[in-house]
């Protein structure tokens, strides 16, 4: 028999969080476990240029992690994110779009990713054929019937770092991340303005963030530990 479609789930721990893919039509907060979050990823495309990349976040396998000397040795046990459904008919076009967007220098592996519990949201309307939304609306009431579709745990496509990965840079000196963080700026903007964003996007996705959050992002938690506060940050890059 023909193998039917399936529609496609995609976890978001980076700038997908808040710049969802296109054609989603379900938004969902949770986590994924076994990788650890770093910004040891260099961009080139977004962040920062060929010439003076920046940047970005990447998930290693916990268990690759545990072989390397990373200065900041403590790592919290989820990763948490967002995992967006994308309709059968629509995986092939988010695929490619993501393929220019983003995955230059990752690997894609499948996990499992939990659901936190709090509330789904469905795409806006009014942005069902928007490529390019930047900020996460808020969130949309679902149907009793879209609710009991999302199980508890789901199998998500994660695009994540390898050693081999060419963009791959691996333990990075937490000092020298947060300056060359604040010195970097690419098409997509500031390097600086994603880590924000991230750290805000974060946030708002669950309490144990806001508890842990120095010890979510490994470059934020630099900044505030190191320089303990944004404005030393900024000064740096004055
Ligand atoms: C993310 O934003 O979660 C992401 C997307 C593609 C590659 C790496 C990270």
């Amino acid at each position: 028999a023909q193998q039917q479609p399936e529609d496609l789930w995609l976890f978001g721990y980076g700038s997908l969080i808040w710049k969802p893919p296109p054609h989603y039509d379900l938004r969902v907060p949770g986590y994924i476990e076994g990788y650890v979050r770093r910004f040891w990823q260099a961009s080139q495309d977004h962040r920062g240029t060929p010439e003076a990349p920046g940047r970005v976040a990447t998930l290693i396998a916990r268990d690759l992690w545990e072989t390397l000397t990373d200065s900041h040795p403590s790592a919290p046990p989820r990763v948490w994110g967002a995992a967006y459904r994308i309709p059968a008919h629509h995986v092939a076009e988010v695929k490619e779009y993501l393929d220019i967007r983003e995955i230059n220098g990752y690997s894609i592996q499948y996990t499992p990713f939990n659901t936190a519990g709090g509330e789904p949201s469905k795409r806006p309307e009014q942005d069902m054929s928007a490529t390019t939304q930047t900020v996460h609306p808020a969130p949309e009431a679902l149907t009793a019937a879209g609710k009991g579709e999302i199980p508890q745990q789901i199998d998500c496509l994660v695009y994540i770092g390898l050693p081999s990965n060419p963009q791959f840079l691996g333990p990075q000196d937490p000092q020298a991340l947060a300056e060359h963080i604040v010195g970097s700026r690419g098409p997509s903007g500031e390097n600086r303005e994603y880590l924000y964003q991230l750290e805000e996007a974060l946030e708002g996705l669950s309490r144990e963030n806001s508890s842990s959050r120095l010890f979510v992002i490994q470059g934020r938690s630099t900044a505030l530990s190191q320089l303990q506060s944004r404005a030393q940050v900024e000064r740096l890059g004055a």
